[in-house]
Parts: structure tokens; sequence; C-alpha cells
């Protein structure tokens, strides 16, 4: 085997922040190499460098033993390393061949587009991704995989031989993130080097041949695979031994709360009905596209219903907007962090107390004592890394981001929580540490909403669990009848049982 790629003593400095402390990393050819650590440890501002898209204080990068300057993102491109964007670097309302030759349209003489092709030749690279994506679709209306695997086509269009995947599985279902991994190893097969981040063990072990592992912007080591198992792998992350990961509070299930009946949301949501009772858990299970977001944007009155009722502690209630669900006592933490649940230029503290800042107004004046005692206290409770509370939020990791959500909603005291993917995107042990919140609140006598794709958290955290599948409610299990096979069951519609 020969090297691909070496990056040697990256250090990179944030204000405040020493982002990376002399980071080494061995890439090979036609290797899969994860690259992981908890939140904050470094990983993307690592890749960011090698993309040109930072530059690094000290260090050296050679590309196939040749030491380069990557300054800027064509200098990346020029030594063939792409880095797939998750859907935000693509132009949305191009079509797919535009995007993947965009800045390189093959021209006439009297510098018209030659569609034609354009189209050839972007169908030439989406057919070595075994893909049925057309040339002339407009990227905007793809799904996530499927942008996905645009990204990828541009990146193999531009001579890639090092693809950069920064959790590129953290929106796909998990049928997506097999046909991803096919690709992958295809890819690898052919000689490409592919860098992989993700926080799931269970991708890391099945594609992966190597793995180095970054803590606190410090380079712990690379290994091969075949040398280490999960807990080894966690310990090396968190630099200590990982006991319980799903430490299940018992919270004493008190009165139902909320009660909703037959909820309808023209094309995802058919007439479903459930309730959730005070201190319980409820997951809910299904895959993505399921109707599980809508459900509960529904409840929260951020989409409209064609039919349904809502009760709260028995009495109907009519939600049509948010605000009336805050009202009502009901906390809705978005999927997506960056687009609802956080202002990225707002500081950490502005965003943890935004939703609180009415409980410290006096007359016009902010009590800014009482702020910054909040947001102190939240940042400690869910250890949110950040050098100082007047970051911004846009500059933290993106895990640390998502705990600065949850903090934001928690400060709030909701009597309805509803959680959409609470973890996604968080490391392993800030993960065990937000189940450990969950749980917390649900014993304090808060009814707990969490939708999550993954089933040990599912399993793990709920005291009940349902499971819809395309819009439809297809099973509704016990923390003691719930199995991953029950659920992948009802989630895949091979079954429908359980429904009451
Ligand atoms: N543009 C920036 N300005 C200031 N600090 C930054 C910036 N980008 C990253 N950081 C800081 O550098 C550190 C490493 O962040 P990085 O995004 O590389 O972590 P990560 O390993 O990718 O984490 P995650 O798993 O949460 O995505 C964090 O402390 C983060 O807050
Ligand atoms: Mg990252």
């Amino acid at each position: 085997m020969s090297v691909a790629l070496e990056m040697r003593n990256i250090t990179k400095r944030f204000p405040g922040v020493l982002a990376l402390d002399s980071v080494n990393l061995l890439v090979e050819e036609g290797e899969i190499h994860a690259v992981v650590g908890e939140n904050g440890a470094g990983k993307s501002t690592l890749m960011k460098i090698l993309a040109g898209a930072y530059q690094k204080d000290a260090g050296q990068i050679f590309v196939r033993g040749k030491e380069v300057e990557i300054t800027n993102t064509i200098d990346a491109q020029k030594q063939g390393i792409g880095m797939i964007y998750q859907e935000f670097n693509l132009i949305p309302h191009l079509s797919v061949a535009e995007n993947i030759f965009l800045g390189r349209f093959p021209l006439t003489k009297s510098k018209k587009i030659k569609f034609d092709e354009l189209n050839k030749m972007a169908q030439q690279y989406l057919k070595e991704l075994e893909t049925d994506i057309s040339p002339q679709s407009i990227v905007g209306e793809l799904s996530v995989a499927d942008r996905q695997l645009v990204e990828i086509a541009k990146a193999l269009s531009l001579n890639s031989s090092v693809l950069v995947m920064d959790e590129p599985t953290s929106s796909l279902s998990p049928g997506e993130t097999e046909v991803l991994f096919g690709i992958m190893r295809k890819l690898k097969e052919s000689g490409v080097s592919i860098i992989f981040i993700s926080h799931h063990m269970d991708e890391i072990f099945s594609i992966a041949d190597r793995v180095t592992v970054l803590r606190d912007g410090k380079y712990i080591g690379s290994w091969p695979i075949s040398e280490l198992n999960e807990e080894i792998l966690v310990q090396k992350m968190v630099g200590r031994q990982m006991s319980d990961m799903f430490p299940k509070i018992e919270a004493e299930i008190g009165e139902t709360i909320l009660e909703v009946r037959n909820l309808t949301v023209p094309g995802y949501v058919s007439d479903v009905s459930f309730e959730l009772r005070a201190g319980e858990i409820l997951g809910i299970g299904g895959l993505v596209g399921a109707g599980r977001t809508e459900l509960v944007n529904a409840i929260f009155g951020a989409i409209p219903t064609s039919e349904g009722e809502i009760f709260i502690n028995g009495s109907r209630v009519a939600i049509n907007h948010p605000q009336e669900a805050v009202e009502n006592g009901i906390a809705l933490i978005p999927e997506d962090r960056g687009q609802q649940g956080l202002v990225l230029k707002f500081s950490v503290k502005e965003n943890i107390t935004l939703p609180n800042l009415k409980r410290f107004v006096k007359r016009i004046e902010i009590n800014t004592d009482q702020e910054e005692a909040l947001a102190d206290e939240l940042v400690e409770r869910f250890s949110i890394k950040t050098p100082s509370l007047a970051q911004l939020a846009e500059n933290l990791s993106g895990g640390n981001q998502q705990k600065v959500v949850l903090a934001k909603w928690l400060g709030m005291k909701p009597k309805i929580l509803i959680l959409d993917e609470p973890t996604r995107g968080i490391d392993v042990g800030a993960k065990a540490e937000i189940h450990k919140l969950i749980g917390k609140l649900a014993a304090e006598g808060i009814g707990i909403i969490m939708v999550s794709s993954e089933l040990p958290e599912l399993l793990g955290v709920s005291d009940r669990i349902l499971v819809m599948c395309r819009g439809e409610k297809t099973g509704e299990f016990t923390r003691e009848e719930a199995t991953s096979e029950k659920i992948m069951m009802a989630a895949t519609g091979a079954i429908e049982m359980g429904v009451n």
C-alpha cells in the first residue's frame, strides 16, 4: 500500500480555543479511514484545513509523498481532494448536471452551453454511482441522499483521489446509508481513499479499514479496525471507561397530560392517535420520511392539520401557532438546529436565554446578572464546550450547537417536551449525558415525546414506543414488549401490530 495523504503536526488556533494541537493523519491509497472523537474534538476543523476552507497555523500536508500548500479550495481540488458537503453546497434551482459541472460547462464557439453534452458528461458519472438520478433533475427537488450522490459525482468529475465525508449518514435512512456504503466500497476498490466521519460505532465498524482518534484537539492514535472493538474505541475517544450508555431513570408515571386524536396532515400524517402521561417518555420510531417530524410539528402548531383534536389535561385546545403551543406548556426542539433551533450569529449566552428573556426583563432593562447565571448553569449542566458565553453559536462544533439548542428550550421548564432527533450528531459521552437529562426531566413530571431514528436510543430511553410508516401509526409497544425486530418490522410496514 502506498500513502495517499499525510497530515503532519497540524495545529490550529481560534480565539480562545486550541482546536488542533499537533495532529497527525495518514491515509493510504484505497482505504476507508474513519476519523472519530467527541464533539469539538477537531474533526471538522482538520478536514476544513485539508479542503482549503481554513488555514493551518502550523504543520505539513503531503499528497502522495510530496509536500503541498493548500491555501484555498482550488488548491485542494488540484491535489485531488474532494469534500462532500451535505446538501448546502449545491445550488437548488440548477439541474444535477449544471451542479456537477458548475463553472466548467462545455461551450459552443459563441459561448452557449452545450446542454446535450453537459447532460451526457453528467450521466457518465451518475452511471458510475449506479444511480438513476436524471442529469436534468432540479437539485432542490432531490432527497438528501440523492443530493449527496450528486456531490460525490461532482467530486469524481474533479478527479478526486481523496474524498472527505463529514457525517454523511447523519440524515440518511438505514437503507440510504447502505447504498452510500456500497458506493464507498466500490470507490475504494477503484483506488480512491475516503476519510469518513461519523458518531455511529456500528457504521465505523462496518465500513472503516483504519481509525484515527482525536480527543480535545489532540492526536490519540491510529489503528486498523481489526485491532479494536466498540468498547476500546469509545474508551480512546472519551479517555475514560463508559459504563451504562443508556441509564434509564425511574420516573413515576402520572395522569394523561396530552391526548392526540385522529390527527391528519395532508400528504404526511394520516389519522394518528395517542396519549402521553406525565413523567412518561414516549419514543416515536420510524424511517426518515415516515411523517414523524410532521406529526410533532403539527402538535406544536407549526404546520396545519386537516383533521384531529388535541387535549391537554383533559380539555380540548386549539393550537394553530407555535406561540399557542408554548402558552399551553409545550416545547419543541426541532431536528434542524441550523435553520430552526439556533441564531448562528448570536452568542451562546443569547441563544440559551432567548426563550427565557421574559423572565429577566424588568420593565425594559434585561437583568444581565440573572441571564448570565442561567446561561452559566446550563452550559455547565450540558457540558457545552465553548471558550466563553460570548462565543458565536456558529463557531461551536456541530454537536455543541445541538447542546445549546437543548439548553435553550430546557431553560423554559415546559410541561410537555417534544424532542426531534435529540442526539443526532452528538458524541457518545454527551449522548449519555443528554439521555440522563431527559430521564431527569421525566422524573420531574414532564411528559416527553422523543422522535428518534436510533433503535438503541428508542429502546433504552422510552417507556413506550410508537412506530410510524408512511404517515400511519403501524405499531405501539410498551418498554417490555419492544424489540429492535418489532420496531423495524413496523417501521418498514412489514407488519401492523399492537395498534390500538
Ligand atoms: N470558526 C471557528 N471559530 C472559532 N472556534 C471554532 C471555529 N470552528 C471550530 N471552532 C472550535 O474548534 C473546536 C473543534 O471544532 P470542530 O468543529 O472541529 O469539532 P468536531 O470534532 O467536528 O465536533 P462535532 O462532532 O461536534 O462536529 C471546537 O472547540 C470549536 O468550538
Ligand atoms: Mg464536526
